[in-house]
């Protein structure tokens, strides 16, 4: 390993967390590339559950993290999980590229507005702030993790932006807002003090360390289908999950990579607005919903839930030139009599193999199913991979085979140590 990257194959909550706290073993450095503390994700070791929004699953092998210039990170929830880390696990070895976005009070509140507002185009976004602080990012008028560490300079900014920032909130969204400039440079100051002893410039470090054979894993958030380009938009994320943009996120070139892992759930999730082919309804969604625990880890939010969708999965391959796979969740299916998984897509007479480009077209997609014998097992009980019914087996080689791409690990349980190879 010199290089890997973790990507999510469908809309996010595969389950990167867990892989990439197995895979996190073998590396030296975990680094984020791109979002915020929209991403949640959640890792259980024996009776502890722990739960990070930024700071990558690294954090629990006691490696060295870092989060890239290509993320948007609201500081006092940085603070808060650097002071639980720090509580739990002793010392943290963290860099933060002072290049990277800090989300303000101002985008949490419109996006928090826009959200409220906007009615049928509704993304369902987490209201973290997130795409208002990308889009200030795109205008050049966001405030980087380098601003908060000088006040002069911080000031000068928002004396700049605040005005621009308080008039919309009130004249186009109708929001009284009570920011005080006075009280966003103390605040913020505050939060800059204790992040400057971890910031670092992350591409430097990064190429010092491939220089050095250090092996560096990073882990995408959210999934590929809420890419900004390629995903299902405009219900999307504002920042790039695909493989491809690891690079860009924290400044190295493409040639340093030599494995890309998708990760990809048995069957799909979603939370949020949006296009959703192979959507389940009534009590079978809510049977796997309640077993796989299907609530988002940042918002609380109930998962829309689906079978597996290879259309997706092919297309997904495509973006982020996949590896090899980790299916995750595959215990969650235990017990269905059968199972429906999706090879391709109809739209009238004309069969499609690979995600439309467009979303009117993929409005117009209809869902081909191949129904598959359900299995039945108990997690508890299975070793390795040939302890698992021939059925689930089955299910696994067939997905295997649909995408050309090998799966190398399954997740059979939520533990860390539920996690079988294939071989
Ligand atoms: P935002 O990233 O908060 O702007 O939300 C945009 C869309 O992405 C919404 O549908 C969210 O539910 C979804 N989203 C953002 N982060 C995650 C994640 O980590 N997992 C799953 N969905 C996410």
């Amino acid at each position: 390993m010199s290089a890997w990257i973790i990507v999510g194959l469908q809309w996010g909550d595969e389950g990167k967390g867990k892989i990439a706290d197995h895979i996190a073993k073998d590396a030296d450095i975990v680094v984020r590339y791109q979002g915020g503390n929209n991403a949640g994700h959640t890792v259980v070791v024996g009776d502890k559950v722990y739960k990070f929004h930024l700071l990558p699953s690294g954090i629990l092998q006691k490696k060295q993290v870092m989060l890239g210039a290509g993320m948007v990170i609201n500081p006092q929830g940085l603070i808060q999980e650097i002071e639980t880390a720090q509580k739990n696990f002793d010392s943290i070895n963290a860099v933060i590229d002072p290049r990277a976005q800090v989300i303000m009070p101002y985008h949490i509140l419109l996006d928090e507005v826009v959200e409220t507002k906007s009615g049928v185009g509704n993304i369902g976004t987490t209201k973290r702030g997130i795409g208002p602080c990308y889009a200030d990012k795109a205008s050049r008028t966001g405030i980087r993790i380098e601003d908060i560490i000088d006040e002069k300079r911080l000031e000068e900014k928002l004396k700049e932006i605040l005005p621009t920032k308080k008039a919309i909130l009130e004249k186009v969204y109708g929001v009284q807002d009570t920011l005080k400039l006075e009280d966003l440079l103390k605040e913020y100051v505050e939060y800059g003090k204790k992040i400057k002893p971890f910031m670092g410039d992350v591409s430097l470090l990064l190429d010092n360390a491939l220089r050095n054979n250090k092996k560096i894993l990073f882990e995408g958030a959210q999934g590929t289908f809420l890419d900004n380009d390629f995903g299902t938009y405009p219900f999307v994320t504002s920042s790039h999950p695909l493989a491809a943009h690891a690079l860009v996120g924290v400044g190295l070139g493409p040639n340093v990579i030599d494995k890309v892992i998708g990760i990809a759930k048995a069957y799909t999730t979603r939370v949020g607005s949006g296009p959703f082919i192979t959507e389940m309804n009534g009590s079978l969604e809510e049977e796997l919903r309640t077993k796989g625990n299907e609530f988002g880890t940042t918002t609380g939010r109930p998962r829309r839930v689906g079978w597996l969708d290879l259309v997706q999965l092919r297309t997904a391959r495509r973006l982020n030139n996949v590896s090899e796979i980790a299916l995750t969740k595959l215990d969650v299916l235990s017990g269905l009599k059968e199972i429906k998984i999706c090879t391709g897509y109809h739209k009238g007479e004309t069969c499609l193999h690979d995600l439309p480009a467009t979303i009117q077209e993929l409005g117009k997609c209809e869902p081909d199913y191949l129904t598959l014998p359900g299995f039945d097992f108990n997690a508890n009980e299975i070793k390795n991979y040939y302890e698992l019914p021939q059925s689930a087996r089955k299910y696994v080689e067939f997905i295997e085979h649909e995408l050309n791409v090998p799966i190398k690990l399954i997740g059979i349980g939520a533990e860390r140590m539920q996690l079988i190879k294939k071989v």
